[in-house]
């Protein structure tokens, strides 16, 4: 019984190495290894030996069996190797770099406003999210426009009722701040998206960004709003930019003026992104209206602050010499791949 294993074994090996197609390999593997083969047979067998005979005969052929198993697999792999090689030979150039994987990035958005986020916070202020949604009453109302008043014309509103609205501005934020923290003292950003009912043109978009800023206090004066706008302004633009505060008008501050800095395109000897003019304006801001400090809950005899609102892409724009909002939301990649 030991010899007939040893000749099969032997035969087996000498008709594996004549195999020469995967396809023929499976045949061999299913003769010498499957169910109905010669050595299962043996095994199979066994229990009608004489009993001192079973340990050897049962040794060997699991041997065997390994044996058969290993060169079965041996065979297999250069097989597959020889059928693979060329295919790649010919149509792989394992040499080459492979395809960078694409990350994903920031938007330029995203990345403005936590430039902006980030210049605020080293002086202080934290962020104070507001809703989207809100009423007439905080965008408007509150920030002393009543119903009919004229300045409200100044922001093309989307009504979503007769009371809802989406915010026109980030302003109804310093009222919904000003009643969270009354009557402590403030020092917040609010960051967010705004609507405007507008006709969508390089220069305006529908929905954009814009970053308010508050602060309330004891004795908080012109000077505080000023020394915050020319820091910011530095950190943002360079330190070597020249910063102006012209006089404007909003309703919610008083005074209200419009912060410039020297074109940083042309440096200030005119170009068109600054219309000749050699300065373009960056943000508006002003001393809290009193009006605005008593609807927050502040006693405007005790308290004053200052307030100022600024948009991001517009910042982003001027910084990076793009001429056209649009790009901002069209999701073209070939814009989007270009920063961060
Ligand atoms: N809300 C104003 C706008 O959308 C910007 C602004 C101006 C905000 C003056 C302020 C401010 O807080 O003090 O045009």
């Amino acid at each position: 019984m030991l010899q007939r294993i040893a000749h099969l074994e032997e035969e087996m090996l000498k008709r594996l190495s004549a195999v020469t197609s995967l396809e023929s390999l499976d045949r061999w593997r299913i003769e010498v290894l499957g169910k109905k083969s010669e050595l299962v047979k043996i095994q199979r067998s066994i229990g009608q030996l004489p009993r001192e005979d079973r340990p050897r005969v049962g040794d060997r052929s699991n041997r065997a069996r390994v044996t058969l198993e290993k060169a079965f697999e041996k065979r297999k792999g250069e097989l597959e190797k020889r059928r693979i090689d060329p295919i790649l030979r010919e149509r792989l150039d394992v040499t080459l770099p492979g395809w960078p994987v694409r990350l994903g990035r920031l938007h330029p958005s995203t990345q403005v406003l936590r430039e902006i986020q980030s210049i605020y916070s080293e002086m202080g202020f934290q962020v104070f999210d507001g809703p989207e949604i809100e009423t007439d009453t905080y965008n408007f109302e509150l920030l002393n426009m009543p119903e009919n008043h004229p300045a409200r014309d100044m922001w093309d509103t989307l009504y979503i009722s007769k009371t809802l609205l989406l915010r026109t501005h980030t302003s109804p934020g310093q009222i919904r701040a000003m009643r969270a923290f009354c009557p402590e003292p403030i020092r917040v950003i609010l960051p967010g998206k705004c609507y405007r009912y507008e006709a969508i043109t390089a220069r305006s978009e529908v929905m954009f960004h814009q970053v308010e800023g508050l602060a309330v206090g004891r004795g908080i004066t012109m000077a505080d709003l000023k020394g915050v706008l020319i820091e910011f302004c530095k950190k943002m633009f360079g330190l070597e930019r020249k910063v102006r505060f012209r006089c404007s008008h909003f309703p919610f501050t008083e005074p209200s003026v419009e912060v410039d800095i020297d074109c940083l395109v042309c440096e200030g000897s005119g170009c068109s992104v600054c219309k000749n003019t050699g300065w373009v304006e960056i943000l508006g801001a002003g001393m809290v209206h009193p009006k605005v400090l008593e609807n927050g809950g502040y006693d405007p005899e005790t308290f004053s602050g200052f307030a100022f609102g600024m948009g991001p892409e517009r910042i982003f724009m001027l910084k990076h010499g793009i001429d056209d909002i649009r790009l901002f939301f069209r999701n073209d990649l070939r814009f989007l791949w270009q920063f961060g």
